[in-house]
C-alpha cells in the first residue's frame, strides 16, 4: 500500500519575515527562499503584495517575487488583499495568490481597514484576474478559533465565510488559528463545522504556537481528514495587528511529525533543520518566543 501523503506549505518568508523588527535584505530573503525550495518544500509563500505603509517588512514584494528560482516543481504564492496587489503580484511572477479575511469583524478591520464583506468585495477582482492568469486562490480565514479582540470565535462563523470564499472561487481555504491558543478539541469543533460547508481536500490548518499545542492541532485536523498544513521554517512569525500572536508552528516540527508517523512530506528533514537552525541563530539568539 503507497505511503499516506501530507502537502506542508512554508508561509516563512511571508508570516514569519513579515513579523521581524530588523531589516532583512531582500537577498536574505531569496536565499531563504532558494534553500527552502532546495529542502523539498513545493509549496512556498513568497511575500505580500500588501501596504508597505502598514507592513513595512514586506516593502521588497516586487523584488522578492521577480527573484524567487527557477523551480518547475515548486509553486511560489503571493498574499494580496485587493486587486492592487494582485495585479503587482501577477505581473511579478507569483504562480498562486492568497486573499485574507476573518472570522472576526474586528480583527478584519485592524488587519486591512475594512469589515468582511467588504474585504469579500475586494477579492472579486482579485479572482477575475487569476482566473485570467489561470493561477488558483487560496483563502485564508483568520480568528478561526480565538479573535484578539473579540476572544472566543463561534465555529458556524468560521464555516460561513469560508463558504463565501470557497463561492467565490477560491481554490483551498486555509483555516488559520491567529493566536495559536487554540485546543485540540476546539479545533475539531471548528474543523467538523467547515466541514459541513466545504470537502477536506480544499480545507487546509494554519496554526500558530504561541500556547504550544499547534502539533495536537494538527492532529485533530488531520483526523478529520485534513492533507495540507502550514509551517514557519525556525517557528518564525506572528501578525502585526494581533497582538499577542507567537510564532507560527515550526515547518521542522510539522515535517518530523509527520516522518515519526510515516506520512510523507517530500521534505528532507535533515535539510530542513539546518536551515531552521541558521534562521533561529540569526532572528531568535536568544532562543525567546519560539517553539
Ligand atoms: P487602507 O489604508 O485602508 O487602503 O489599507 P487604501 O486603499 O486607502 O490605500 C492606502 C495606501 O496603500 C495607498 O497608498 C495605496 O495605494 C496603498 P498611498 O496613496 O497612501 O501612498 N495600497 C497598496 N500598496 C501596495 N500593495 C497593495 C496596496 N493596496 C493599497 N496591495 C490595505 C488597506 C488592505 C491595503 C492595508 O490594510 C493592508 O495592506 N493591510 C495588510 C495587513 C497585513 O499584511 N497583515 C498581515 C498579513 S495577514 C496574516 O498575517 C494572517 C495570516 O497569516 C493567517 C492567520 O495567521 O490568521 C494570513
Ligand atoms: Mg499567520
Amino acid at each position: 500500500m503507497a505511503a499516506e501523503r501530507v502537502t506542508i506549505v512554508e508561509v516563512g518568508p511571508r508570516d514569519g519575515l513579515q513579523n521581524e523588527k530588523g531589516e532583512v535584505a531582500t537577498q536574505d530573503k531569496l536565499a531563504l527562499i532558494a534553500e527552502l525550495a532546495d529542502a523539498g518544500l513545493a509549496r512556498i509563500e513568497a511575500t505580500a503584495f500588501v501596504s508597505p505603509r502598514w507592513v513595512p517588512q514586506m516593502a521588497d514584494h516586487e523584488a522578492v517575487m521577480r527573484g524567487v528560482p527557477h523551480r518547475p516543481s515548486v509553486t511560489f504564492s503571493a498574499l494580496v488583499p485587493n486587486e492592487k496587489g494582485a495585479e503587482a503580484a501577477l505581473a511579478a511572477g507569483a504562480q498562486a495568490l492568497a486573499v485574507f479575511t476573518a472570522a472576526s469583524e474586528s480583527f478584519c478591520r485592524k488587519n486591512t481597514n475594512c469589515s468582511i464583506a467588504e474585504s469579500i468585495g475586494r477579492f472579486r477582482p482579485v479572482m477575475a484576474l487569476a482566473v485570467r492568469a489561470g493561477v488558483p486562490v487560496r483563502g485564508y480565514v483568520s480568528c478561526a478559533l480565538d479573535c484578539p479582540y473579540e476572544g472566543e470565535i463561534a465555529p458556524e462563523a468560521v464555516a460561513a465565510v469560508s463558504a463565501e470564499l470557497l463561492e467565490l472561487g477560491c481554490s483551498e481555504i486555509a483555516l488559520s488559528d491567529t493566536l495559536g491558543r487554540g485546543t485540540p478539541e476546539r479545533t475539531a469543533a471548528m474543523v467538523e463545522a467547515a466541514l459541513r460547508r466545504a470537502p477536506a481536500a480544499m480545507l487546509a490548518g494554519h496554526f500558530h504556537d504561541t500556547s504550544g499545542r499547534a502539533i495536537a492541532n494538527v492532529a485533530a485536523a488531520w483526523e478529520l481528514g485534513l492533507r495540507v498544513f502550514d509551517g514557519s521554517v525556525g517557528g518564525l512569525g506572528g501578525c502585526p495587528y494581533a497582538p499577542g500572536a507567537a510564532g507560527n508552528l515550526a515547518t521542522e516540527r510539522l515535517v518530523a511529525h509527520f516522518a515519526a508517523k510515516g506520512i510523507e512530506t517530500g521534505v528532507d528533514l535533515a535539510r530542513l533543520s539546518a536551515i531552521a537552525e541558521r534562521v533561529i541563530a540569526r532572528f531568535r539568539p536568544a532562543g525567546d518566543a519560539l517553539r
